[in-house]
């Protein structure tokens, strides 16, 4: 879908768009994919470039908020699809931040001993959830899915060098979507009166995303005891190019040391740093040996960072 799609839809311009957010199309699903389509076609490619198989994986652990169904969970249909039968399959909800939490719980697990593989997804599908109604949300949002294969590190010096995790729970009310949960008037039966769709103030998220994204990173950096100027790629969620632009900033990263794909895919929420962090590497940017930091900001509000050496 590209912007001049959306002109058609909404009282917005190609102009106003990218200069407000840096972006120029965003992939829809096909009428009847379902989130577990999306994710089972990244996991293969995932676990075709880590050379492992389905059935070496421990764990399975996705994060998403527009799951197939209210249960069981997505990474299920994911499990059954892969035939992972020696995994456990569970998915986290996390927002946009949700692949960087899957990527701390496999971090952590692989840590503590207790599994060797992990496959880690972040997927989303916003377009169902998005009300094309509204010019302040529905430019920005598109559907994917991205995951990797983590595993214990054969060389002390690479794998992931620290993680980061944070919420603040008091600010909810300014991204959401009460969906078909128990604060709705769907478990009464009644209409959903628009509950079905994802709800932003567009401005003030934007403000708390500066903020913490660039919190999260020094954060992130400082458990990894690394400096700025170590640092070989940025891969930030894709919300905003100006969010983006910031971050960098903030760590004084020039723009050629950030992978952005916010033009081609829009605001993918959970899938947007693991896709990135996908082209980046398959592309040849991402190199043996250095170190990208991940960081990510979304709905509750959540963050997360993670520092990487490849
Ligand atoms: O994934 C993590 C969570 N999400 C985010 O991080 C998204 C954060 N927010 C944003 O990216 C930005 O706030 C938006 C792109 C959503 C909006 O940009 P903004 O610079 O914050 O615009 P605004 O909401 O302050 O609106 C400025 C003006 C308003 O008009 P008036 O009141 O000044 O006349 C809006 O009505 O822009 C208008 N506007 C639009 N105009 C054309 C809002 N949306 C559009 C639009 N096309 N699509």
């Amino acid at each position: 879908m590209t912007n001049q799609d959306l002109e058609k839809l909404v009282d917005t311009s190609d102009e106003w768009i990218t200069t407000r957010t840096g972006i120029k199309e965003r992939r829809i699903i096909k009428r009847g994919e379902k989130t577990s389509d999306y994710c089972i076609r990244a996991a293969r490619q995932a676990m075709e470039a880590a050379g492992v198989v389905a059935e070496e994986l421990d764990y399975i652990i996705l994060a998403t908020i527009s799951g197939d169904m209210r249960f069981p969970a997505t990474a299920i249909f994911v499990q059954a699809a892969l035939g992972a039968v020696n995994a456990a399959a569970w998915d986290i909800s996390a927002t946009c931040s949700g692949f960087l939490f899957a990527l701390h719980e496999a971090e952590a697990l692989i840590a503590l001993g207790r599994a060797k593989r992990i496959l880690a997804i972040g997927s989303e599908l916003l377009t169902p959830m998005t009300d094309y109604t509204d010019r302040g949300t529905c430019i920005l949002f598109g559907d994917g899915a991205g995951a990797v294969v983590v595993t214990e590190a054969e060389d002390e010096e690479r794998g992931v060098l620290s993680t980061y995790i944070g919420t603040s729970g008091d600010q909810a009310d300014l991204l959401y979507c009460i969906g078909s949960g128990t604060a709705g008037s769907f478990s009464s039966g009644l209409a959903t009166n628009g509950e079905h769709l994802l709800r932003m103030n567009g401005n003030e998220v934007f403000k708390n995303a500066v903020r913490t994204m660039g919190k999260a990173a020094v954060t992130t950096l400082k458990r990894a005891g690394l400096n700025t100027d170590e640092v070989d790629w940025l891969v930030p969620h894709q919300a905003n190019i100006r969010i983006i632009e910031a971050t960098a900033s903030r760590l004084h990263l020039p723009m050629e040391k950030v992978i952005v794909t916010i033009h081609k895919y829009g605001n993918t929420s959970s899938a947007s740093v693991p896709t990135a962090l996908d082209e980046a590497r398959r592309d040849g940017r991402i190199r043996d040996g250095q170190v990208v930091l991940c960081v990510a900001f979304g709905g509750g509000f959540t963050w997360g960072g993670a520092a990487i050496r490849f």
